[in-house]
This record gives C-alpha cells, structure tokens and sequence, in this order.
C-alpha cells in the first residue's frame, strides 16, 4: 500500500510507479476528506509514503494525515519524496511523526524530479524537462530495488525538520493568488485543490481560505494560465507532470 500526496503530479507518478510493487494507491488528502485514517494491511507487507518535500521539510496535508493515522500490520515502512533539489530533513521530521503514531519509518529515499515552485522562483515548463524526467525514471528503478530488499537507515534530522517546517508555515498565505481575463471559468483549480482552498464564484476562482497547502496545483494546472501569484508569476513557466489528467 502506498500513501501518497502530489500538487502537480510528479508523486502521483512515483506512486502509480512503485505500485507496480506494492498495489493500491491511497490520496492522503482524499483520505483526510473523507475520514479514511485507519488502515489494516496484509501482515508483513511493505507501505509508503511519497510526496513532496515543501521547504525541506514536510507540508500540508500530508502532517494531519499522519498525525491521525491508524496502521497494523506493515513490515516495512519507507518514504520516497520527490524534490527539485534534495529531501532536506524531511525524511527525518516524517520519522518523527510516525513515531508518535508507534509506526518505525525503515528508509527515506530522495528523488529529484522538476521543481514546481514557480511562486518563489523560475522554473522550466514540462516540455524542457525532458533529461530530468528520464533521469527520474532511472531512480525510480534504483529506489524500487532497495524497495524490494527493505533496505533500512537511520533516519536523522527530525529537530531541523521542525525548524524547516515553521517556515513553510510561514508561507501559506493565499492572499497574492488573483485570477486574470484569461479564465475561461472550467472549475479545475477548485477540482484539483486538496485543501478545498479554491471556489468558484459567478464562473471565477476565489481563494476561500487564508491559508492552503502551497502545492501550486491550481497556478500550475490551470489551462490557459490565468492565475498569478503577485506580479513575479506572470513571466514564469507552469510546470505540471507530463501524463497528469
Ligand atoms: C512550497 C514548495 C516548497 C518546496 N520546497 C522544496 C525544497 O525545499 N527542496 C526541493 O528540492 N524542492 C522543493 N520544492 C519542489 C517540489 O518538492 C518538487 O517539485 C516536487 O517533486 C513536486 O511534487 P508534486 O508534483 O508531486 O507536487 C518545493 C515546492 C513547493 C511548491
Ligand atoms: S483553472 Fe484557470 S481557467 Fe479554469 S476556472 Fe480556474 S482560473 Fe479559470
Ligand atoms: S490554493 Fe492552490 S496552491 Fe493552495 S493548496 Fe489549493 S491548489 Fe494548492
């Protein structure tokens, strides 16, 4: 079984990958809806969790779904979190919160897949991501196979994942998302917000929360690109996961 959160689908690619190894497929944030928090797998079997690393550390919703969750049975326990640059300490802050929960997390695995931060920074568009996608795959193949020998480390870091994650805490204010003429009003920013952040008011999103989970799914998913975060977003490249629906 695996767990899973993804903003603008590379995860959501990782998981349907290693599925191939461990079956079902399981939205975190789906399941957080939905009250889905307890789990009972087949004794021994292998479970992960793949998502994203936010500011080195560990994001929304992805926290309150462990923080709640009831787990028997699993054998081995691992994370793969996909990244622009590097996981950060937050296999460590994950570590941290399984603990609490009396689960042991055996292994983190970090995989470097294209970045979709444009609200910070520029990023490249699916199109030249070519060289990192397939290097993607390559890992993805690497990580399977430490998967399926349960290789086991310490995982260290959860201290700084904990400063790390104040400062993602810092950033979730959706004020500076605003939506321009180009929006042709098909609801997919609301449909795909996992937070239930974004809602459609006479045929335009508006930001319903103060705060969300910065996953940049709406920004980057929107079809014609007609939501800006501030003025910096209006020059930058969308970047969403090639196959992603
Ligand atoms: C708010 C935010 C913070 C991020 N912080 C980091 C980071 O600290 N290090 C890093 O390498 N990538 C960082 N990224 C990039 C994503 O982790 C990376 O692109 C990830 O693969 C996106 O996964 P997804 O497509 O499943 O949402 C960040 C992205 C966002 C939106
Ligand atoms: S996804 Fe884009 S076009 Fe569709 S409703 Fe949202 S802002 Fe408008
Ligand atoms: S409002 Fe946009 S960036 Fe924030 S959680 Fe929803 S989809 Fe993600």
């Amino acid at each position: 079984m695996i767990f899973y959160f993804s903003g603008t689908g590379n995860s959501r690619h990782a998981a349907e990958f290693l599925a191939g190894l461990n079956g079902e497929i399981v939205d975190m944030a789906g399941a957080l809806r939905e009250g889905k928090l307890s789990y009972m797998v087949k004794n021994g079997e292998s479970v992960g969790f793949v998502f994203p690393v936010y500011c080195g550390s560990v994001g929304d919703p992805i926290v309150e779904f462990v923080q709640k969750l009831e787990l028997k049975n699993a054998g081995y326990v691992y994370a793969v979190i996909t990244c622009g640059a590097g996981m950060g300490a937050a296999g460590g802050y994950l570590a941290k919160l399984l603990k609490v929960r009396g689960i042991t997390l055996d292994n983190a695995y970090p995989l470097v897949m294209p970045d979709n931060a444009l609200l910070y920074y520029n990023i490249k568009k699916a199109s030249e991501c070519g060289e990192a996608l397939r290097s993607a795959e390559n890992q993805l193949d690497q990580i399977s196979s430490r998967i399926n020998r349960r290789e086991k480390a310490q995982i260290k870091g959860g201290t700084k994942g904990a400063i790390f994650r104040k400062i993602y805490l810092m950033m979730l204010s959706t004020k500076k998302f605003c939506v321009t003429d180009k929006c042709i009003g098909c609801g997919k920013c609301e449909s795909v917000c996992p937070v239930g952040a974004v809602s459609l008011k006479d045929g335009k999103p508006v930001w319903v929360k103060d705060k969300c989970a910065k996953c940049t799914g709406c920004i980057n998913r929107c079809p014609v690109q007609a939501i800006q975060y501030g003025k910096a977003t209006e020059k930058r490249s969308r970047y969403v996961y090639p196959d992603l629906k």
